[in-house]
């Protein structure tokens, strides 16, 4: 079964592909792209031991010539150093302009491959194969692409949209228990911000997600796409609404530096995490009642997912010094933080009129529950 989202953004218009297998066929979905039968990969050591065998292979049967280049897996990748050997290895290729580059592999390969994308000979062709949930649903569909500078996350980049996705949901098979449900994080944020329906859906059938089930994690992972097409097209550069897609992500940020990005704390975790903290923060500005924390909460316990800071190993600093780490968010504009809260689950909207007493109250009060 293969289903499909369209992205309409006019000439930068693409498909999103979603279904199992998808990999062992990819030439099909790739060729119609290509000028010349030539692209080059970039992967990770870890992905590429367990799919590049596929994506060569079905390149080699449609006599498609196909080099490739393995990265170091993991966050440290995404730098300056790793940008500039991607850039001179596609061009040591001789990539011209109207070639293909395929980026197979995590949220990590997706965002760097994408950004060498964009800035090599101002723009060549690009294909993002996500491998992970989280890349699936997430950070491969809308157009981000960056690297991290020293002094922070996603802080180097451009928009620059892919040609195609395709998602093959058998490589989420493959990741361990944690990642899957790290990634399930944005899952869970998409029935959040705008969807009840899927909210609902998902707390009935996350556990067969989890456990595997083919159909509806191709349900889940279009269903995400599909909303995020949706805000995307209508702002394609995040000059308003594109940011509820940051739903959790304020507290998520202050989080992850303060755990240092490390494996205390995946991005999915602080998302969800974040999604609790925002939907609580809600609650407290009364913009919904308080069931709908506790809601939110309970689907994300159920999931056996982190829900609280008390969740997370390790000391946290005081809820002053994580305010503080909110204003190094790209969502501060003029010294003000913005946030995205909700009216209840499904009900989610941008604001700035959020005062940062408010939610040192909800963080100390979570801190004391660690
Ligand atoms: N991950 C948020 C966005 O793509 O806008």
């Amino acid at each position: 079964m293969t289903t499909r989202v369209h992205v309409p953004l006019g000439e930068r218009a693409y498909d999103i592909e979603i279904g199992a297998g998808l990999l062992t066929r990819a030439a099909d979905f790739v060729k119609p792209h290509l000028e010349r039968s030539r692209v080059a990969i970039v992967t990770d050591a870890r992905v590429a031991e367990l799919h590049l065998a596929s994506l060569l292979s079905s390149c080699k049967s449609a006599g498609i010539d196909a080099s490739y280049l393995s990265l170091p897996a993991g966050e440290g990748t995404k730098n300056w150093a790793h940008l500039q050997e991607v850039v001179e290895w596609l061009i040591s290729e001789k990539i011209e302009r109207n070639d293909t580059v395929l980026a197979l592999g995590g949220g990590v390969i997706g965002d760097l491959v994408g950004f060498a994308a964009a800035i090599l000979r101002r723009g060549v062709r690009f294909i993002q194969m996500p491998t992970s949930l989280l890349a699936q649903v997430d950070s491969s569909v809308g157009g981000k692409t960056a690297i991290n500078s020293p002094l922070g996350k996603n802080l180097i980049g451009a928009f620059y949209q892919p040609k195609l996705v395709l998602a093959d949901v058998l490589t989420l098979d493959s990741l361990t228990p944690r990642d899957f449900l790290a990634g399930y994080g944005e899952v869970v944020k998409y029935g959040l911000l705008g969807n009840a329906d899927f909210f609902d859906w998902l707390e009935q059938n996350g556990p067969d997600l989890a456990a595997g089930d083919v159909e509806k994690r191709i349900e889940a992972v279009r269903v995400s796409c599909q909303m995020k097409a949706d805000i995307v097209v209508r702002d394609e550069t995040e000059q308003g609404e594109r940011a509820l897609l940051n739903l959790g992500h304020t507290f998520c940020h202050a989080l992850e530096a303060a755990t240092g990005y490390s494996e205390r704390l995946l991005h999915g975790e602080g998302v969800a995490i974040g999604c609790a903290l925002a939907f609580e923060t809600s609650a407290r500005l009364g913009l919904c009642s308080q069931e709908e924390p506790s809601r939110v909460r309970a689907h994300l316990k159920a999931m056996g997912m982190k829900t609280d800071l008390a969740d997370i190993p390790g000391d946290l600093p005081p809820a002053a010094e994580l305010i503080g780490l909110m204003y190094q968010d790209k969502k501060v504009v003029e010294g003000q933080l913005r946030f995205i809260m909700a009216r209840g689950i499904g009900k989610a909207f941008v604001t700035d009129d959020v005062s940062s007493e408010v939610v040192e109250d909800v963080l100390k009060d979570a801190l004391a529950r660690v």
